[in-house]
């Protein structure tokens, strides 16, 4: 299976610097064909992205996404709509949990992005209170179950599923950022691969990349690709600078 960078660059970049970035990271950055990279620029930037992307080398995924295809939606954006642009969409990033998406709106949406053929990368994980308090493998598998609510074995195949903590996160809220160790984590891909064998049988992980993300930079990926059935990183502050980027996806590229 393919190792999977995932680069969110939230909310962050307009056309024009997106653009820029865009080709700083075609400069530095090689295709490997063991390797896929998908960028998650705001929405306003994948069209301008699409026309010029070299799709031997980068994917573009969406950051949200509607669960209806069209409608009266102000502010909405389909996944009739995205169809085309992007390959990829995440789904049920913490930050947007925060902002009051639950597990059935987050369930809703996923089957939106199978349904138009989009791959979602399902977003799960802990926050501060739940990792202090031991709740984190509830809270990683409830999150789990709800989401695939809606989805058969074969919408699965495909999945991506990413653990962020979000106490790992980088909030630039003058925090440190404070990255996960292996050991922090191991209990989640645990957690996931006995969650989606319980609900699809043993097929159900076949297909399924299991990535990591929260404070991913290039001095600590490494680690992270080499547990066990973390197949890949989703960065967030790293991916906005196309030094560190190249760096994690040269890493990536190494292993
Ligand atoms: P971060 O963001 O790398 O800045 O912590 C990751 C994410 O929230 O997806």
């Amino acid at each position: 299976m393919k190792r999977l960078i995932v680069a969110n660059w939230k909310m962050n970049l307009g056309p024009g610097e997106a653009s820029l970035l865009m080709r700083r990271l075609d400069e530095h950055i090689e295709a490997k064909s063991s390797t896929e990279i998908v960028i998650c620029p705001p929405a306003i930037d994948l069209y301008p992205l699409a026309k010029d992307l070299d799709r031997k080398k980068f994917k573009l995924g969406a950051q949200n996404v509607h669960y209806l295809d069209s409608g009266p939606y102000t502010g909405e954006i389909s996944p009739a709509m995205l169809a085309g642009l992007a390959d990829y969409v995440i789904v049920g990033h913490s930050e947007r949990r925060a902002m009051g998406e639950d597990d059935s709106l987050i369930a809703a949406k996923l089957s939106a992005a199978v349904r138009n053929n989009l791959t979602p990368v399902l977003c799960i994980g802990e926050n501060l209170h739940d990792h202090q308090h031991n709740l984190a493998e509830r809270v990683v598998v409830d999150q789990l179950t709800a989401a695939l609510a809606n989805l058969t074995a074969d919408d699965i195949a495909g999945l991506v599923i990413a653990y962020e903590p979000v106490w790992a996160i980088n909030h630039h809220d003058g925090h440190p950022p404070r990255p996960a160790t292996p050991d922090d984590i191991r209990f989640a891909y645990r957690a996931i691969r006995t969650t989606l064998e319980e609900l699809y049988g043993e097929g159900g992980l076949a297909g399924v990349r299991l990535l990591y993300g929260g404070s991913v930079d290039p001095d600590h990926c490494r680690a992270y690709l080499e547990m066990d059935h973390v197949d890949g990183l989703l960065p967030g502050t790293s991916s906005l600078n196309y030094e560190s980027f190249a760096k994690i996806v040269k890493t990536v590229q190494s292993l």
